[in-house]
């Protein structure tokens, strides 16, 4: 422990990607090539019409502090766009301009929760979930959810872990790791569960956009009480450029605007205006090619991992993730990644960073590469997993 550390930081903990991204740099510079398939971020860059309006902006000197809660204009273009997508009725005033989703996350954590205050979320999940509840001095609660609920929170789950110091709910649809959605039905499950209770609802709609079934309801058309976190991080391609949203109750955005004005100020100026452009035609159809291609790589690499021997026990409906299981192959995930890099340059990610539910019989595969690595990726696992069955 380093002198004047705060104890919490013993319970904040990097991932362990971090340390698999950082040997493959490390091998990339020995000039040994890297499939990556650990990466949870497009690769596609941003579309073409986001980075004119950015760079517009910048030449137009828009390079002052904006409002706390976010330009207006793009306040309301996102609350038009909960029109046109869901059919769904949003103030542009509940709407909040933040730092990514994390931003958002912080903001709907940090008003909401008190020191001790239990937060109820899934394992396998998004690990910053917890740490940034710890960081507010709540108490994250993890619930181990199954395939046979598609690794997702149910209304039950919520009823048989509720304590009287749970405060809130943080569920995802599309999930990281799983790629797994929450239809209507048991969104409006768990949002009675929470409300019955007296609990607070946070719905990460981070992933939608990439879903490739059916169409997502958002939590607004089913509660209009629910916190969501989005961003344009991953559906329009602007991880970098640090944006995203959070919808709020109207009664909390006083408090959600006090709170973004000390921690954040603002958030990016350029970036604002550059997300402008994000909802035009042009950039659409844009958007909707690629998540057509993110599902033609999924239903690339569903089947090709499962004539290896992994078994996929809930078929990804969105995001760019599949949750493998690898206990045919070997039980211990870690290892197997690390082994995986080193020896036949292949990066995947255990799951011991999602959460510490069956982690080690899981790893996740991440479509954020083309076809064409894919396929490598797949010729370099067969080779290696035949010579280990000799
Ligand atoms: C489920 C989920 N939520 C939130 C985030 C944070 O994204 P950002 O801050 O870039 O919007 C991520 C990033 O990987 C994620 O997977």
């Amino acid at each position: 422990m380093i002198e004047g550390l705060a104890a919490r930081m013993t319970d904040i903990s990097s991932f362990q990607v971090m340390s698999l991204l950082a040997r493959s740099r490390e091998l990339e510079a020995q000039g040994k090539r890297i499939v990556h398939m650990e990466i949870g971020e497009p690769d596609f860059s941003t579309p073409e019409p986001i980075i004119v309006a950015g760079i517009r902006a910048l030449t137009a000197g828009r390079t002052h502090y904006t409002p706390a809660t976010g330009l207006p204009e793009l306040r309301a273009a996102v609350a038009t766009y909960y029109q046109t997508r869901y059919g769904q009725k949003v103030n542009a005033e509940q709407v909040v301009i933040t730092p990514g989703s994390s931003g958002a996350l912080l903001l709907a954590l940090g008003v909401l929760l008190n020191p001790g205050d239990q937060v109820l979320m899934a394992d396998p999940g998004y690990p910053c979930n917890r740490n940034f509840v710890r960081f507010l001095n709540g108490e994250p609660v993890s619930i181990g959810v199954e395939a046979m609920t598609q690794f997702q929170l149910t209304g039950d789950l919520l009823a048989s872990h509720w304590q009287p110091t749970t405060k809130a709910v943080i569920v995802a649809s599309p999930t990281n790791p799983v790629g797994s959605v929450l239809s209507a039905k048991p969104l409006v499950n768990i949002a009675k569960a929470v409300r019955q209770r007296g609990g607070y609802l946070i719905v990460d709609e981070i992933y939608h956009g990439l879903e490739y079934e059916d169409k997502l309801p958002t939590i607004l058309s089913i509660d209009d009480q629910a916190f969501v976190v989005n961003s344009f991080s991953k559906y329009f391609g602007m991880t970098g450029w640090r944006l995203g949203w959070l919808i709020a109750p109207q009664r909390f955005v006083p408090a959600i605007e006090r709170l973004a004005q000390n921690i954040f100020l603002a958030p990016s100026t350029p970036a604002q205006y550059a997300a402008l452009a994000a909802f035009d035609e042009s950039t659409m159809s844009v958007l909707q090619q690629r998540r057509d291609e993110f599902r033609q790589r999924r239903d690339y690499l569903v089947p090709a991992l499962q004539a290896l021997g992994f078994t996929i026990p809930c078929l990804p409906q969105g995001a760019f993730y599949i949750y493998a299981n690898c206990s045919g192959l070997t039980d211990n995930s870690f290892d197997f990644c690390h082994t995986l890099l080193e020896e036949v340059g292949v990066a995947i990610t255990p799951g011991a960073d999602f959460g510490d539910q069956q982690a080690a019989q899981y790893i996740r595969f991440a479509y954020t590469t083309n076809e064409e690595n894919l396929r490598e990726g797949i010729r370099r696992l067969t080779k290696h997993l035949a010579s280990i069955k000799l």
